[in-house]
């Protein structure tokens, strides 16, 4: 693989690991735990794996341990830093004995089921250090839930004499992997199975796990980039920016880059469903702020849009409910109606009324982008769905009516943006590139020491790394019990933008000033070289929310 000159000064990074990590471990066993909500039903449906103790390393005598056979598996859309997990991963188990092995899956549970896999050796690890991507083995989205898939997978691990299997996924990836330790226990398959939090989107994290990686690099791209399109907009000050910004769901990425970058604009999708907003409402309150602009002659500014904002609509959201359900029932007679045109008619025919006129009301792209096939996880892939055009062209018409009437002076003319996959594969900041080594190495201390159905876990992330604590956390408890595909199922609980903690209290507290001034901040690209307050800054998310602890 031929490397950049920054790839290569950037491979001799030696990442920091917590203190308590750096020889000998003894696990520190905490009080028995219960899960975040449905203690019961959680329980009937984990009888092996629920009400685990909560676990600490701490530094000990060193003391021979036998080699260990380990399977990782890397779930879901990737995260800067997947790479160094692997890296820690494979050092820590080479740590405990220099004869264990790493197997990777390829592109992910589907690996796992169809026995493709590959070892990592120390050459291989060693060309992916520090760097970004989930090229080495490869990602997935097939989710893994059922027993035949269980049972398949079994076979290549006792082929491979495999005793633990490592899943670095998000949240329903980190549910699949509560279920398989589950049940490799319940038929005592002898198999360990450990989770790895990770997602750019920021929304699996709880009291144990303070952010997913991969949320620190991503939110810094994009940083640099809007802060960028910022400057420029300054200097030409002639088009608002419409900027979408990924998370499937929470809006957590967004509003980092706002507490970054201090935008003129930040839509915020949990409190757009808090306060039960329409539309319409977003679209007048962006015409407002460019109205307002307008007046004091600043004829630009930028906007950013969370990815999931659709879905928290309450209007949208029910119409989105009601379309997943008809579009699973009816799914072979949709699958028969050809043309775009007469899919949206078939399915403006089959809504309830309310949510029929809601669909019909759409511009027929976003209408076409909302009943395109579900990702297997069942969600709508809102990645696909050009919400930022949706909102220019509203606020236009908006803003036409408003010249009629005489509250618009001005002129508004548009750019359109969407980042989500430019910061997914970035080469991880220093806190992702130490927070993932240090993941990956404490997951191979958690598989020495004997436990499953535990989601590897480093705290005290605003501390100099070698003060963070690592130690493991049972997965059932991060459960609650939510409706899937009609169903109830045990899933871990999503975390989104708490509207009561101090990220959003900040953002809410200066948007006021950020909307009529040309307040911006440009953050400039990631630094991997030089002074710790410019290098190994966490985000403004993670430093305020511990200020809430
Ligand atoms: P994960 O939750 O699997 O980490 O994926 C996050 C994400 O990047 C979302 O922000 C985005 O909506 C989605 O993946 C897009 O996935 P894909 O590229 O597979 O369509």
């Amino acid at each position: 693989m031929k490397k950049s000159a920054l790839q290569q000064a950037r491979a001799t990074y030696q990442p920091k690991l917590p203190l308590a990590l750096t020889g000998a471990v003894a696990a520190k066993l905490g009080n028995p735990t219960n899960s975040v909500a449905n203690q019961e039903e959680i329980k009937a449906l984990f009888p092996n794996t629920y009400g685990l103790p909560e676990l600490t390393f701490e530094k000990a005598a060193p003391a021979p341990c036998k080699p260990i056979n380990v399977g990782v598996i890397l779930s879901g859309g990737q995260a800067p830093g997947g790479h160094n997990v692997i890296s820690g991963l494979f050092d820590g188990i080479k740590k405990i004995n220099k004869d264990s092995h790493l197997y990777g899956f390829l592109m992910g549970p589907g690996g796992f089921v169809d026995h493709k896999y590959m070892e990592l050796t120390a050459d291989i690890i060693d060309e992916y250090r520090n760097t970004g991507g989930f090229d080495i083995i490869g990602s997935g989205r097939t989710k893994l839930e059922t027993t035949e898939q269980f049972d398949k997978g079994l076979e290549i691990i006792k082929e491979l004499n495999i005793s633990a299997l490592v899943i670095i996924g998000g949240d329903d990836s980190n549910t699949n992997a509560a279920v398989l330790a589950e049940y490799y226990k319940a038929i005592g398959a002898g198999v360990q199975v450990i989770g790895c939090p990770k997602t750019i989107d920021g929304d699996l994290k709880n009291a144990y796990i303070e952010t997913s990686f991969g949320f620190d690099t991503a939110t810094k791209v994009y940083s640099e980039v809007i802060g960028n399109i910022q400057r420029d907009c300054n200097s030409a000050k002639k088009y608002w920016h419409f900027i979408k910004l990924m998370g499937r769901s929470a809006s957590h990425i967004a509003l980092e880059c706002a507490l970054q970058v201090q935008p003129n604009v930040c839509i915020v999708s949990e409190e757009v469903e808090a306060k039960n907003q329409t539309l319409q409402d977003i679209v007048d309150y962006i015409a407002g702020v460019v109205a307002t602009r307008a007046a004091n002659g600043n004829n630009f500014g930028t906007v950013l849009i969370p990815e999931g904002l659709i879905e928290f609509i309450p209007a949208m959201k029910a119409l989105i409910a009601e379309l997943n359900d008809l579009l699973a029932h009816e799914a072979d007679a949709f699958a028969q109606v050809e043309g775009n045109a007469a899919k949206r008619d078939w399915v403006i025919e089959h809504l309830s009324a309310a949510n029929s006129a809601l669909y019909a009301s759409l511009p027929a792209g976003v209408a076409r982008q909302l009943s395109l096939d579900r990702d297997p996880h069942g969600n709508v892939q809102v990645s696909l769905i050009e919400t930022e055009k949706l909102l220019g062209e509203m606020v236009g018409k908006r803003l036409a009516e408003m010249k009629e009437a005489g509250e618009f002076v001005g002129k508004f003319a548009t750019q359109y943006h969407f980042f989500g996959y430019e910061g997914r594969c970035a080469d991880p900041s220093n806190f992702d590139a130490d927070y993932c080594y240090a993941l990956g190495f404490n997951a191979a201390m958690l598989i020495n020491a004997g436990v499953t159905g535990y989601m590897s876990s480093v705290r005290n992330l605003v501390a100099p790394s070698v003060q963070w604590i690592a130690g493991g956390i049972p997965i059932t408890m991060m459960m609650n019990m939510e409706r899937r595909h009609g169903e109830m199922k045990p899933v871990i609980q999503k975390a989104l933008v708490d509207l009561t903690g101090t990220p959003f209290q900040r953002f809410a507290a200066k948007r006021d000033v950020w909307a009529k001034e040309t307040a911006y901040v440009y953050p400039g690209p990631i630094q991997y070289f030089g002074p710790a307050e410019v290098c190994d800054r966490c985000t403004a998310t993670l430093s305020y929310e511990q200020l809430d602890k």
